[in-house]
């Protein structure tokens, strides 16, 4: 019942109180997080609750299988701020195995407006098809879809003026490409975070994009 939902809230903010009687206090005043998550927005997958983050230590972007498009403003606004304002030294990008919108950018099937929304994996299917086809079964294939996608959405991330010009500048901003797994719970890492335009580069060579 949705009146349950505002009765646990007064539950929460009772026993962070009780915990802490500055809690809100320092909360409000302060926002300082050092990391931005873009993610899913599949329920299964909350940022805090898997990393173990409290509120205030991530800023969080979530939207339908973790795509970033080059013209998406509500992206690419939050990565401004998290970058030029709040100032994060670290962007995660986290899909998951078995994401619904990876299945249906892959299943040929028409879902109506989502498949516009989905045309950069539905792009990296193909160009990758000879790669996927080498893998034993499907479910292979689509893992290793999301993790394509993942390191389709870092790339991305990484030739957006916001970040470029934060290495320019000197600044010390990794992006992380992992997959977090909804049958063990467990986050993998793909392969090295990305720290400047040089790491930039390769994963632009590794991906053809
Ligand atoms: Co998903």
């Amino acid at each position: 019942m949705i009146e349950e939902l505002l009765a646990h809230n007064k539950e929460w903010a009772a026993q962070r109180v009780l915990e802490d009687p500055n809690y809100f206090k320092r909360l409000k005043d302060l926002q300082s997080p050092r990391y931005l998550w873009i993610g899913c927005s599949d329920s299964r997958v909350p940022a805090n609750v898997i990393t173990g983050l409290q509120p205030g230590e991530v800023f969080v972007h979530r939207n339908v299988a973790n795509v970033l498009h080059p013209g998406d403003l509500n992206g690419l606004s939050v990565l401004q701020y998290a970058v030029e304002v709040l100032r994060v030294e670290h962007i995660i990008v986290c899909g998951h195995y078995g994401c619904g919108g990876v299945v249906a950018a892959a299943d040929g099937l028409r879902h109506g407006l989502i498949d516009h929304w989905l045309r950069p994996i539905m792009d990296l299917h193909e160009r990758f098809e000879p790669d996927l086809a080498k893998l034993p079964d499907a479910r292979a294939r689509l893992d290793r879809l999301c993790e394509l996608n993942v390191e389709q959405t870092v790339m991305r991330v990484t030739q957006t003026p916001v970040v470029e010009d934060a290495w320019l500048a000197g600044r010390m901003l990794a992006v992380h490409g992992w997959v977090y797994g909804l049958e063990d719970g467990i986050i993998r890492s793909l392969g090295p975070s990305i720290t400047g335009t040089t790491g930039a580069a390769e994963q632009r060579e590794k991906l053809g994009g």
